[in-house]
């Protein structure tokens, strides 16, 4: 195979033409789709002589400038390249190409999903539709005319308007659409089909109507309703927060079966992972309604925050995807709990984006160097760049984050930018200097913040001396200092924070450490404090700041900030583990007395006590322990839970209790946190009771999963009783192959298991949710058997690698991520991975998607 090459960052050249105004005419048909692609082609180098098209997949029918066809010989195909001689400045180039779109199981480009066609672009699917500068710095103003059969695709759906329709000969129609926008090929979207369609509206702070449509499967409307209403409240934000309005007059999002990711914000036309969209209480979960809402947030904030003011190039990624993340976040915040919503972003970068740096896919959040785009679609770029805008605006404050998304939006609006664009308009609009604070995006790794601490009593000074290393990471060898916003807090022995003085002034709470070390001197302090160090995870870095139980205990109950007091106990808990790897005795009746309290206390937010007494995930550990064996790691996880449920027990079945009756989501999440610490003290009595008379899947899941993370004798019978109710419907069924997957057997007995779900009518391994739901949750939520010392789980996921190799290179490639971590494992366990490694790198069609990850890992 020859091998994929990769593409610099700093290698961007603007393009030698440009495409001011695209006519796609696209003729559906299953097998052979005829594209016919008119553009209108400007010159912006005086001295280009070839226009060079990309294109992948296709079957190229003819090509004609200004109207003229062009013999064969007369433009060169070479290596996925159209070249096409054009000395002048302008030009009107035609090229119609045929696609498969029925036999496109990418998922990328033109694809038939179910009875639907539907495309996905981004980062580079459009150079499967036509030969085209498929770059998103070329911004054109496209028209597109749809023709299919009429019966079985009544909708034919484009970005933008529609200006025309009518009827053609053979039972055919067509329909005429035009965005007024310029935009780059990756926002293109194309969809035909037989839809049920929810309609609503909403009024512009302006006072302009936008028609809102929601295209699902026929019978799915009654699950469209959370979303339109997601829908409508996103776009109300984006007006109260950020002064930004909707710009067409037309909003329209469809649900599709078969997608590769959550969504796609296509100008005036979202499509969605229908996972990502339907819901309705019997079917879907309350952690799935909040998601369902973020991610319709998400994909509408992009409406200018990657649509109107787009990326230069794909380096930039995190331009639009950090922000808009940082956006959605802020948006669920406004709405919902400030500090569960921080929680689960904290979770999500310590657990998967710390382990993504530490491993061979290491890169900064604007990565330099890249073969597959699809790979940095990346916890880096969106969560960790989401941390860096987040960082921006602790430094900036809310008012001068605004001033700064003002002066970006007016001076950027329509344009193809970069990084360094945005920071640029912070920095002008907020006057705070952030040279340093622009490291973050050039450096990988995560950031290890050691502190230590003395307190002169004589002086009443207390110091707080800092010092920041970056570990080497696989992309880069050389780090520096960065700049850290650390938030804290000093709490005295009563639990009241104290008010101390810094160089003469009162002390506001955030410290900027921008150097390799610092000490913070803290005046008129008369008892040695209890600091709260990095509150809301100011910064996305490692502390080491080791502190006792009985301080973190103290934390738990006085932080002043909920996130710090989740925080401690989640440090408690981490450290309670991880003691017995090193044979230590934790404070066992002192934390269960703390644990006690935070359950008895009725003022609490429950989904807050949730998040304190859910034990740090396996990732997170790993990340602590790197090397460490994880079985032994797992082993006191499950020690743990059940030390604590028997201990917590009669307390927990009070809570437990006294949720069952308030019928909220907070209360529900703790109610099954509870159930699963219950069922493990036996207590098969409420796991069978909350199954029978569960109203809603939140109620169902939570005992479904509380009976098979104990193996309690009933998990069957109710599995069955699961299966026979969900067997038609594939999106609940997801949930029953994720079961499935993450039961807590011995290896063979799971290994048959998974064998016979793959067997299951619902089960396709066409299908990214599937094979999510039942192989991506066995690699990621079984670690036992996954880690089995056999090699047995390394083997069964390298096995579905290379069937999915050939049907879904995207989908592959992301299920790969637990096996090219292998260096952080014990040698006898690197060795079993490394041959899985290598026994994939051997093949000779391995996909560039796949290429990329292992090569790396191997290196
Ligand atoms: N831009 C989309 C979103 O974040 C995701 C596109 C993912 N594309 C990919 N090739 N993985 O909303
Ligand atoms: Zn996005």
């Amino acid at each position: 195979m020859s091998q994929p090459t990769a593409r610099h960052r700093l290698d961007y050249r603007p393009s030698p033409y440009v495409i001011d105004t695209l006519n796609l005419t696209v003729e559906l048909d299953d097998h052979a789709t005829l594209v016919t692609a008119v553009s209108s082609v400007r010159r912006t180098e005086a001295d280009a002589t070839e226009l060079v098209l990309v294109g992948e997949a296709l079957e190229l029918v003819s090509v004609a400038v200004d109207g003229i066809p062009l013999p064969g010989e007369a433009c060169r195909l070479e290596q996925g390249q159209l070249v096409i001689p054009l000395a002048r400045e302008r030009a009107e180039l035609t090229v119609v190409t045929r696609i498969d779109p029925a036999n496109n199981t990418a998922l990328e480009g033109l694809y038939k999903s179910e009875g639907t066609f539907c495309t996905q672009c981004e980062a580079e699917g459009f150079r499967r539709i036509t030969y085209y500068l498929d770059r998103p710095d070329v911004l054109a103003r496209y028209t597109t005319r749809i023709e299919a059969d009429r019966a079985a695709y009544p909708y034919l759906l484009a970005n933008g308007n529609q200006v025309e329709s009518g009827e053609l000969p053979d039972g055919r129609h067509f329909a005429t659409w035009v965005d007024p926008f310029p935009k780059p090929s990756y926002l293109f979207a194309l969809v035909a089909g037989d839809f049920d369609l929810l309609e609503d509206s909403f009024t512009t702070a302006s006072g302009r109507d936008v028609a809102l449509q929601l295209f699902v499967d026929k019978g799915q409307k009654h699950r469209g309703h959370h979303a339109m209403a997601s829908l409508k409240r996103a776009m109300k934000w984006d007006e109260e927060r950020f002064n930004l309005e909707y710009d067409l007059d037309i909003y329209m999002v469809v649900a599709v079966d078969f997608f590769n990711m959550g969504a796609m914000e296509n100008k005036g036309l979202n499509v969605f992972n229908s996972k990502c969209v339907l819901a309705d209480s019997d079917s879907a979960t309350d952690a799935e309604f909040d998601r369902i809402e973020s991610i319709i947030g998400h994909e509408y904030f992009h409406n200018w925050t990657g649509n109107r003011i787009t990326c230069r190039d794909w380096f930039q990624l995190s331009l639009k995807e950090g922000l808009t993340v940082f956006r959605d976040q802020e948006f669920s915040s406004d709405l919902g709990s400030r500090a569960v919503n921080r929680i689960e972003a904290v979770k999500v970068i310590r657990g998967i984006q710390f382990a993504e740096d530490a491993g061979p896919m290491a890169h900064p959040i604007r990565p330099d160097k890249v073969i597959e785009m699809n790979n940095f679609y990346t916890v880096t770029v969106y969560d960790k760049g989401a941390e860096i805008i987040r960082m921006l605006h602790t430094l900036l404050g809310e008012q001068g984050f605004q001033k700064g998304m003002t002066l970006y939006v007016a001076r950027h609006d329509g344009q193809a930018v970069t990084c360094d664009d945005f920071v640029q308009a912070m920095e002008d609009a907020s006057g705070v200097d952030l040279a340093l604070f622009r490291r973050w995006y050039s450096q990988s790794g995560t950031p290890v913040l050691t502190v230590t601490e003395t307190f002169d009593p004589a002086n009443c000074q207390y110091r707080l001396h800092f010092s920041q290393h970056t570990p080497a990471t696989a992309d880069q060898a050389e780090k520096l200092p960065l700049h850290l916003p650390i938030r804290l807090e000093l709490l005295d022995q009563q639990g009241r924070t104290l008010a101390p003085r810094v160089k003469g002034r009162p002390f506001d709470g955030l410290f900027s450490l921008t150097d390799a070390e610092a000490t913070l001197v803290f005046d008129g302090v008369t008892a040695k404090p209890i600091p709260s160090l990095l509150q809301e995870f100011s910064a996305p870095v490692k502390l080491n700041f080791p502190q006792s139980d009985q301080e973190r205990i103290h934390l738990m109950s006085y932080a002043g900030n909920a996130v710090a007091r989740w925080d401690a106990a989640q440090g408690i808990l981490a450290d309670a583990l991880l003691a017995s790897l090193d044979d230590r005795q934790p404070a066992m009746d002192a934390i269960t007395d703390a644990f006690g309290r935070v359950l008895r206390d009725t003022e609490l937010d429950p989904a807050l006590v949730a998040q304190m007494l859910t034990l740090p995930s396996v990732a997170t550990l790993m990340e602590l322990r790197s090397g460490c064996d994880v079985l032994a790691l797992c082993r006191a996880r499950r020690q743990l839970q059940a030390d604590l449920a028997v201990r917590l027990g009669r307390v927990m079945a009070e809570a437990y209790d006294r949720c069952a009756t308030a019928g909220d989501a907070p209360h529900r999440a703790l109610m099954n946190l509870v159930l699963a610490y219950l069922a493990l003290d036996g207590d098969s009595g409420r796991v069978t009771a909350q199954f029978q008379k569960a109203i809603n899947m939140t109620e169902t899941l939570g005992a479904l999963r509380a009976a098979n993370q104990a193996l309690l004798p009933q998990r069957t019978q109710m599995m069955s009783q699961f299966e026979a109710r969900w067997r038609q419907d594939p999106l609940v069924m997801d949930k029953y192959f994720t079961q499935l997957a993450t039961t807590p057997l011995a290896a063979d007995d799971l290994l048959t298991q998974l064998a016979e779900a793959m067997n299951h009518s619902a089960f396709d391994i066409s299908n990214p949710n599937r094979v999510r739901a039942l192989v991506g949750a066995f690699a990621d939520g079984n670690p036992e058997v996954f880690h089995h010392p056999s090699g047995v789980g390394y083997r069964f996921l390298t096995e579905q690698l290379e069937r999915l190799n050939a049907i879904n290179p995207q989908c592959a490639a992301r299920l790969i991520t637990p096996l090219i971590g292998f260096k952080h494992h014990t040698p006898e366990r690197q060795a079993q991975m490394r041959a899985c490694l290598e026994r994939l790198m051997a093949r000779d069609d391995l996909s560039t998607d796949l290429y990329e990850k292992v090569s790396k890992s191997l290196a």
